[in-house]
C-alpha cells in the first residue's frame, strides 16, 4: 500500500471527530472521503494558510475549516449574484478561520498566492485549473495544490498521467478501499464495492476524485505551457462544435 496513505489513518479519528456534524447526506461539492484526503496531506506540510477557488455553497470550505481549525483558509467564488453564494455565507458565518471572498481567482490568485500555500482548485475547471496553477506557480513556489475533478476519463486526468506521472488521487483503490465509507450519500452497496480494492480499475467512476501535486510537480516548462494551452483549446473546439452541431454536451463526470 502506498506510503502516504498508510500515513492518513493518524488524522481519522480527529477528522471525524470535527466533521461529525456536518451534513453529507445529499451529494452537494465534495465528499467527506475527499476532504479528508486533502486534510491528511495537508497534516504533513503545515501550511499557514490554505486559498480556495470555488466556492459555491462551501461544502469543501466547511469541512476544510472544520477539519483544519488552526489553518487559515481564503475561499474565493466568482458569482456574488448566485443562489449558492449566500447559503455558503450563512453556512461560514460561525467559523473564524475562513474569510470568503468574491472575485476572479484567475485574475487574484496569481497575485496574492504566498510562498508555502496551499491552493485548492474547485472551480474553475479542468484545464482552466491547470492553467491557473501555472500562473500561481510563475508567480509563487506555493507548497502543494489539489484539483477536483480530475476523475478518470476528464481531459485534465489525461494531461495529469501523461504529463506528471505517480500523482496521488482520492480515487486510489487504496484510499477508497479504507476510507469510502465516509461518504453517507453512497448507498451501501456502493460502498460495499468500492471497499474493495480489486474493483479497481473499471469503468465506474467513483467521485468528482482530487488530484495532489507537490512543489516538484508545479514547476511548468515552457513545453507544459504548450500542451497545457493545446489541452485547454482542443477542450474549446470539442465544446463549441459540439454545440453547433446540436450536439448535447456530454462529460464523462460522475454526476452526469
Ligand atoms: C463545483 S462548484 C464548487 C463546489 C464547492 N467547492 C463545494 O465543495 O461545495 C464550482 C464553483 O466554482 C466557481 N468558479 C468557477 N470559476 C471560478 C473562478 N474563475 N473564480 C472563482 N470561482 C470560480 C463557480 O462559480 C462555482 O460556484
Amino acid at each position: 500500500m502506498d506510503a502516504q496513505i498508510v500515513n492518513f489513518q493518524k488524522y481519522y479519528d480527529e477528522f471525524t471527530s470535527f466533521t461529525s456534524d456536518i451534513d453529507d447526506g445529499v451529494p452537494r461539492g465534495i465528499l467527506k472521503s475527499e476532504a479528508f484526503f486533502v486534510r491528511a496531506l495537508i497534516g504533513d506540510i503545515k501550511p499557514m494558510q490554505l486559498i480556495e477557488s470555488g466556492r459555491a455553497q462551501g461544502q469543501s470550505t466547511l469541512l476544510l475549516a472544520k477539519s483544519l481549525p488552526h489553518l487559515r483558509i481564503i475561499s474565493f467564488e466568482r458569482d456574488y449574484d448566485h443562489v449558492d453564494s449566500k447559503i455558503a455565507l450563512d453556512r461560514l458565518n460561525s467559523l473564524n478561520n475562513v474569510c470568503c471572498l468574491f472575485g476572479d481567482s484567475k485574475k487574484i490568485l496569481p497575485n496574492i498566492a504566498l510562498e508555502g500555500d496551499v491552493v485548492v482548485i474547485d472551480g474553475p475547471k479542468d484545464m482552466d485549473a491547470l492553467w491557473l496553477l501555472k500562473k500561481i506557480s510563475e508567480k509563487t513556489r506555493i507548497s502543494c495544490a489539489f484539483i477536483h475533478d480530475a476523475h478518470r476519463g476528464s481531459l485534465l486526468r489525461m494531461w495529469l498521467d501523461r504529463f506528471r506521472k505517480n500523482l496521488l488521487y482520492s480515487d486510489k483503490s487504496d484510499f477508497l478501499a479504507r476510507y469510502c465509507h465516509l461518504d453517507r450519500c453512497k448507498s451501501d452497496t456502493e460502498i460495499k464495492f468500492w471497499s474493495n480494492a480489486n474493483n479497481y480499475p473499471m469503468q465506474k467512476v467513483y467521485s468528482g476524485t482530487f488530484s495532489f501535486l507537490q512543489a516538484k510537480d508545479l514547476k511548468f516548462s515552457i513545453l507544459d505551457s504548450y500542451r497545457i494551452f493545446y489541452f485547454k483549446m482542443f477542450a474549446k473546439y470539442t465544446r463549441s462544435l459540439k454545440k453547433r452541431l446540436g450536439l448535447k454536451y456530454k462529460t464523462n463526470h460522475p454526476c452526469g
